[in-house]
């Protein structure tokens, strides 16, 4: 009995850190699968909702932080989440920096995106089965293509992306990643929003088909299947022009700080969205 109550005690304590850790937090993943679902081919549409699994309901934003969850099992999927490039150089390149910390190659965000594409790409082949779990597939490249639009996902080594800066957020002491991952996004829910994340989502929809209308084509476009290249680079320059911008050590960010950068969230929560919905509709064809 006793040793139950360990381990629950235990278990709450893993969910309550796995929004500090990595990724855009529950919310971030929630608006960038919601946005992509609603954006799927008939083809794409399809075959999400054949891979995922009954209990889902077909709702691909319920699973959207599933690979969080299974960092701890699946150990080996910890350092796909983010990339790590050199300090204060601002600029991505795969080869220099697309590696685990031990130096493996391909051993990142991008590189697990380019991995899972190509696992989905044998959807429909006969044998597939038999080779990958492509619900699996399905859940990490769902999960990763949000994880790169996190400006701090592609952020400097020695700092591990912010993971190291301490900071307060308003009167709240808080890692400057962690703000970048919930922080900004709840404060934005709870002041315009009512607390309500399916109303934040509306508006972003309507955003990328009005005032977006235009930038979301190109936000689409890429010549091969994925491109996290392109998003990985864009990324650590945001992070540089807005996530690390005027911040240090037990620096005290406020409405300075939150009301000039929650639009960089919410471009990126679009982004992302409209761009995991592209590449499911090129992969699904
Ligand atoms: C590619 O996917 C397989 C299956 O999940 C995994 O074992 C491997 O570590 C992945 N590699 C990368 C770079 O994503
Ligand atoms: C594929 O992965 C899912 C999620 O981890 C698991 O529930 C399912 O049993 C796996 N399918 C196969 C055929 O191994
Ligand atoms: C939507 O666009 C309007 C007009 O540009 C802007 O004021 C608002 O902040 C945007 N909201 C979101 C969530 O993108
Ligand atoms: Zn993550």
């Amino acid at each position: 009995m006793k040793l139950c109550k360990i381990h629950i005690l235990t278990f709450v304590a893993i969910l309550l850190l796995i929004p500090v850790a990595h990724g855009w937090g529950v919310d971030g993943h929630l608006i960038t699968c919601r946005i992509a679902q609603a954006r799927l081919s008939k083809a794409a549409a399809d075959a999400v909702s054949q891979l995922l699994p009954a209990y889902a309901d077909n709702d691909l934003g319920s699973l959207c932080s599933w690979a969080d969850r299974v960092k701890f099992r699946y150990h080996w999927s910890s350092a796909l989440h983010y990339i790590d490039t050199p300090d204060n150089l601002c600029t991505y390149q795969y080869n220099r920096d697309c590696k685990d910390e031990d130096g493996i190659l391909d051993r990142c965000v991008a590189g697990a995106i380019n991995n899972y594409t190509n696992q989905l790409l044998t959807y429909g082949d006969d044998n597939s089965a038999s080779q990958y779990n492509l619900t699996e597939a399905l859940l990490f490249l769902s999960h990763y293509i949000g994880d790169i639009h996190q400006p701090l996902h592609v952020g400097f080594t020695s700092d591990r992306g912010g993971n190291t800066i301490d900071v307060h957020w308003y009167t709240r002491k808080a890692v400057l990643h962690h703000v970048w991952d919930d922080n900004i996004i709840e404060t934005a829910e709870e002041r315009f929003y009512d607390s309500n994340v399916d109303e934040l989502i509306n508006t972003l929809q309507k955003n990328i088909t009005t005032v977006w209308a235009n930038q979301a084509k190109a936000w689409e476009a890429c010549s091969k299947t994925a491109c996290p290249d392109v998003y990985a680079s864009e990324g650590i320059k945001a992070a540089c022009d807005w996530a690390y911008k005027g911040v240090g050590e037990g620096s005290v960010l406020e409405d300075d700080y939150f009301l000039s950068r929650y639009p960089v969230v919410n471009m990126r929560l679009a982004q992302g969205g409209v761009r995991l919905a592209a590449t499911f509709n090129r992969i699904f064809g």
